[in-house]
């Protein structure tokens, strides 16, 4: 008899991006600044902050395993039922509560290569068949693609939009018909980590499509605009039978009595999240544009974050590279990007240094 099943076995762990406590111990340098992991660069919501802080001193407590006032904060502020929001330890935990809820034995989750890893291992971790379609242009969503792979076992459908690593996005012009296609006892799960940093025109309001499309997943996160990756915090809106049913798989307290608290908090820091948006449009083109001009290959982006082509390059040398320098980016050879990197937008001062680094590396 196997310690595992097979699928356990043969499952590769998700490797997170290099904390800055790592980098500095095995380098013997500090001040490194970190660009790996797409989090905020102007750190938490300080009303988030001071929230979690007074949360802290109840900590002996367990927390409100219904998250009755962060659901409803969230209720408010989206526009939708109470019934209708969920919530988890990150939205990485709310795509594994996804899968492990609604698939059975034999039924597929559907998502494009070279998307967000989670959902792979989450569809591995429960033995479930994970269909990928390919990309197009190298670096986006091939809903035809997508389309084309639909069947009668397809149960989940994982559409990071933005997505990531790529950056890249749907507009609803593109996206509408593919929900039409989509079988109503299919769920797509819109993952927009990101949608708040978005500034492209023709964007979906994913919210308003729940109401045609009943199927509909949206899932969303603290970690990104609110800076509290650290806390883990993730929500989704979805029909309430489908809550209901989340509900009942997922574990009682699956959200901190400090992290429900920030939430709250958070959700109503208009300022910092304001803040935070304007960081990124005003720097992701300042980045963007250093990098074209030590001849990368920026491709088009909506997070906060930049997927970096250097064509003859060695992602996993270039990211060493750029350690040695005291920045750490993110390779994602592992998307099957071999020659890219992953940049997530920084302060002003860490995007200039970001290019010096990446300048002396590559000789330009
Ligand atoms: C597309 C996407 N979805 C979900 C997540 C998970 O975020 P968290 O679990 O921190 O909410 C990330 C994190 O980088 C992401 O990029």
């Amino acid at each position: 008899m196997p310690l595992v099943p097979p699928n356990v076995a043969s499952l590769t762990p998700y490797v997170p991006g290099k904390p800055i406590e790592e980098v500095e111990r095995e380098l013997g340098i500090s001040g490194v600044a970190k660009l790996a992991s797409n989090e905020n660069a102007l750190g938490p919501s300080p009303l988030a902050l001071a929230a979690a802080r007074e949360a802290a001193g109840r900590a002996h407590l367990y927390p409100d395993g219904s998250a009755y006032l962060l659901r409803h904060a969230l209720a408010e502020r989206l526009g939708v039922a109470f019934e209708e929001v969920f919530v988890g330890n990150g939205s990485n935990e709310l795509i594994e509560l996804v899968v492990r809820t609604f698939t059975c034995p034999g039924e597929e989750v559907l998502t494009s290569a070279g998307s967000f890893v989670a959902y792979r291992l989450a569809a591995q971790a429960h033995g479930r068949a994970f269909v990928e379609a390919p990309m197009k242009a190298r670096f986006h969503y091939d809903l035809s693609a997508l389309r084309a792979r639909l069947g009668p076992a397809t149960k989940v459908v994982f559409l990071a939009n933005p997505d990531n690593p790529t950056g890249t996005w749907l507009t609803a012009a593109e996206l509408t018909p593919f929900l039409e296609a989509v079988p109503p006892a299919t769920l797509v799960v819109l993952d927009e980590a990101y949608v708040e940093f978005v500034d492209a025109p023709g964007f979906p309001d994913s919210l308003a499509l729940r109401r045609r499309f009943p199927n509909l997943i949206v899932l969303r996160t603290f970690s990104k605009i609110y800076g509290l990756a650290g806390l883990r915090l993730g929500y989704g809106v979805a029909r309430a039978e489908l809550v209901g049913f989340l509900d009942r798989v997922r574990a009682p307290f699956n959200t901190s009595l400090v992290a429900q608290a920030a939430g709250v908090a958070a959700l109503a820091d208009e300022a910092h999240v304001a803040r935070s948006r304007a960081l990124v449009r005003e720097e992701r083109p300042f980045l963007a544009a250093g990098l074209a001009a030590l001849g990368a290959t920026v491709v088009p982006s909506q997070g906060n974050f930049l997927l970096v082509d250097l064509p003859g390059t060695d992602g996993a040398q270039v990211f060493q590279a750029l350690l040695r320098e005291g920045v750490v980016v993110r390779p994602v050879g592992g998307y099957g990007f071999p020659t890219c990197q992953r940049i997530t937008v920084g302060l002003h001062g860490e995007n200039q240094r970001l290019l010096a680094a990446l300048g002396k590396v590559l000789g330009r």
